[in-house]
């Protein structure tokens, strides 16, 4: 078997990354700030999505700050029923809605929301199985209202990542965000003269607060042992080797007999 086009392929080693996922979907690669690094994408996708298609398959899935729907796309791709984008800047709706077009995904299986999603889960009734909140939890320091929506929504799972405080305490650094950044929180509610507050929690922290929400870490991905199949480190996901981020599986005790 040949290796996959050379476009997408880190120079040296071309073979390890052969049959990564968004190869068959390049134009994701070249949303936001994606085409730089396309196999942090295809890396995360192992961990955020391959390593749960056994919750993923059959479920409604709500994917809070769904950015270009990448990872709704993915859900749907590894046998997710329906998929519920929900993010706050239009411009990346659009462009959602233009490449599920584009990779003919069937409309009935999917909904792009755009808004502040504090508000949508205040809103809307949501009854889902599972929930996708990644790389957004160290944009904001709303979290009652994130895990209580996220609670509220039916969720059976949560899949989270995000960046963390590399701490044995359940503490939170707090810091700001420009609203004006695209990557960064949206202007909401909450947020004054174009900054967010927002924090990097320490997985204790994190598990504190799903606690409260009946929520508990289910798994750790290991992506230290993920990281070890490459032949050499890869800057783009370096936050995950040295434990600055984290991807966290969790399970609701609501439900649960
Ligand atoms: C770092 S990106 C993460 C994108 C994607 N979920 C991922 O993990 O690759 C953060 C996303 O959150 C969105 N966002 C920020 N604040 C939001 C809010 N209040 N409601 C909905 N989306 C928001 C941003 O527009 C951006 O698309």
């Amino acid at each position: 078997m040949g290796c996959r086009p050379a476009r997408t392929q880190p120079r040296g080693h071309p073979c390890v990354w052969m049959g990564m996922f968004f190869d068959d979907y390049p134009a994701f690669y070249e949303s936001s700030r994606t085409a730089a690094f396309p196999r942090r994408l295809d890396l995360r996708h192992q961990a955020m999505i391959e390593a749960n298609r056994d919750i993923l398959a059959g479920a409604r899935v709500l994917d809070l700050a769904s950015h270009d729907g990448r990872w709704s796309f993915a859900a749907l791709k590894a046998g997710a029923k329906h998929v519920i984008g929900v993010e706050a800047r239009s411009s990346l709706v659009d462009h959602a809605n233009r490449l599920f077009e584009q990779y003919g995904v069937p409309p009935e299986s999917y909904e792009f929301r755009q808004g502040d999603m504090f508000r949508v889960l205040q809103e809307r009734e949501f009854d889902v199985d599972v929930v996708l909140c990644l790389g957004f939890v160290y944009h904001t320091l709303r979290y009652g209202e994130l895990f209580r929506g996220i609670a509220d929504a039916g969720a059976k799972h949560c899949i989270l990542d995000t960046k963390v405080l590399p701490s044995d305490e359940p503490v939170v650094r707090i810091l700001t965000n420009r609203t004006a950044v695209q990557g960064h929180a949206a202007k909401d509610d909450l947020s004054q003269g174009g900054r967010a507050l927002a924090g990097y929690p320490s997985v204790p922290a994190l598990e504190v607060m799903l606690d409260v929400y009946d929520f508990d870490v289910e798994e750790q991905f290991d992506w230290a042992g993920l990281l070890t199949t490459l032949p050499e480190p890869l800057r783009a996901v370096r936050g995950y080797a040295t434990g600055n981020r984290v991807t966290l599986r969790c399970r609701s005790r609501r439900g649960a007999a």
